[in-house]
């Protein structure tokens, strides 16, 4: 689905019966002299005063179709994302959707509710053969029609939405389409946008020494790879922000096995990986002033004669030797490498690593907030406004040096669990800490749960979590 923008005054050339429009109505609102008949009357017959989540369908209205006029509250950004999914679900069918900003309303927020808008008609629909059972809205295009176009820039929006409908794609292919292999080909499709791309695959991984990383990757048939890609739109020689994944394309647990219930959704467990991919996307895409380097660990976890056992020890990147205990905690072995690996490589000046890492993360949290963990008291500041402000919000948790003791090994630097029962989510962080230089300002962002639960943004599961907030972070640098 694609937007299309167009002057307030050209949308008499699609006043028809087969138009719908969506109109944008804040409580006691705007008065339009558009609709050429006593607006807030019909409202009020309706029952209808532009509340905040609230929509009203007027069939047949002022030459239309259908009119769609939606409550918002335009002092408060948020109310340009409340609206109900009904919306969508009324509108799946149509292929004629227009949205109309009237004179009086603020660009940024209409652009924010556009934005909305089309994110939650995101359907993934390949593989249905029968097209009755197909998500989403089926409109190829949405008309937008504004007051002023040459005021009304949506290229930002327009990347954030390309990068975002890339990350679900990739989220949503099952395992046995996107192998680490497969999903390397589609990493590569980013050189077409000017991203520079390397690819280390397991030989070249295992001279580097990236054991924990191959103790998970070796374990399938599917051999793992690492993938860096670089946006160099800044300052040449100038350090990058480094953005890091995790990319299991399918959690079995390893030897350790999950059970059988809900596995299908581990098909997201590369959701991290799809946020890196779909940011890059984003950044190529709009040209970011920005040095940035993202690095996705790309593996599945699957039990076999070469897995990796409970009690095996293995050597990573950094040299510190780590225990394995649980095979399912994963996620933890792999992105150690790739951490170690940007830090070794690009010394960045700032590292996110993105990962859908602990089940406990969604008993803290819930579908709300991604959780946070940082070294850095400033960016943990800064991530928490932008997502306040843009909708992805996040909630610090914390990492202080009281947990190390949960990670202490009778046998080797570090193992993989902590040794007592109890907050699972900050020992999987304290562990990725190990990975990372204390004088790196990093952040490391667990988004487990948020992959297979719908938000404001998305409401078919395989949600890549974070791509506009990390997109805001890149723009605070610019
Ligand atoms: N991929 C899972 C985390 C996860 C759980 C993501 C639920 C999405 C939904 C991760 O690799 C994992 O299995 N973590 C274990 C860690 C445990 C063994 C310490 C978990 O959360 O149970
Ligand atoms: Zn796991
Ligand atoms: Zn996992």
């Amino acid at each position: 689905m694609k937007i299309s923008l167009h002057e307030l005054q050209e949308i008499e050339n699609i006043r028809t019966k087969e138009q719908n429009l969506i109109v944008l109505l804040s409580k006691n609102g705007q008065k339009s002299s558009f609709f050429d008949v006593d607006l807030q009357t019909i409202l009020q017959e309706q029952g209808f005063g532009g509340e905040e989540g609230r929509f009203l369908e007027i069939k047949n209205f002022a030459g239309f179709k259908s009119v769609y006029f939606v409550g918002i509250d335009e002092k408060n950004l948020s109310s340009a994302r409340a609206f109900k999914n009904e919306l969508i679900f009324r509108l799946k069918k149509e292929k004629n959707i227009a949205i109309m900003q009237h004179a009086g309303q603020d660009t940024n927020f209409f652009t924010e509710f556009v934005k909305t808008f089309v994110l939650r008609g995101y359907g993934f629909n390949k593989y249905f053969t029968e097209k009755e059972s197909n998500k989403g809205l089926s409109a190829e295009t949405v008309k937008i029609f504004v007051k002023n176009k040459s005021e009304c820039d949506l290229s930002a929006i327009e990347a954030q939405i390309g990068g975002i409908f890339v990350a679900r794609d990739l989220m949503n292919e099952p395992s046995n389409v996107l192998t680490p292999e497969a999903y390397v080909e589609e990493i590569k499709k980013l050189e077409k946008l000017g991203v520079k791309v390397t690819i280390l695959n397991r030989e070249q991984m295992h001279k580097l020494g990236m054991n924990t990383l191959l103790a998970v990757g070796d374990g399938s048939n599917n051999p793992p790879y690492l993938a860096i890609m670089e946006w160099e739109g800044g300052t040449k020689g100038e350090k990058p922000l480094a953005f890091v994944g995790k990319g299991v394309c399918f959690d079995t647990g390893g030897i350790c096995l999950k059970p059988a219930q809900g596995m299908e959704d581990m098909k997201f467990d590369m959701g991290g990986s799809a946020v890196v991919v779909g940011l890059m996307n984003v950044l190529a895409t709009r040209k970011a002033a920005s040095n940035v380097v993202g690095v996705v660990a790309l593996v599945e976890n699957t039990p076999s004669g070469k897995a990796i056992k409970p009690g095996d020890i293995v050597k990573s990147y950094r040299g510190k030797t780590v225990e394995i205990i649980n095979t399912d905690a994963e996620g933890r072995l792999i992105l150690a490498d790739a951490l170690w690996y940007v830090e070794k490589h690009f010394e960045p000046k700032m590292i996110v690593d993105i990962a859908t890492l602990t089940g406990a993360i969604t008993i803290s949290l819930g579908a709300e907030r991604a959780g946070i963990f940082s070294n850095n008291q400033d960016l943990i500041d800064k991530i928490f406004k932008i997502g306040e402000e843009t909708g992805e919000k996040v909630w610090n948790l914390p990492l202080g040096e009281e947990y190390n003791k949960y990670l202490k090994s009778d046998f080797a630097d570090l193992r993989n669990i902590a040794k007592g029962k109890g907050a699972g989510s900050i020992v999987a962080a304290k562990f990725l800490q190990q990975f990372v230089k204390e004088s790196t300002p990093w952040c490391h962002m667990d988004i487990a749960g948020l992959d297979a639960m719908d938000n404001c943004f998305c409401i078919q599961s395989g949600n890549p979590f974070g791509i506009i907030l990390l997109d805001n972070l890149v723009s605070s640098f610019e």
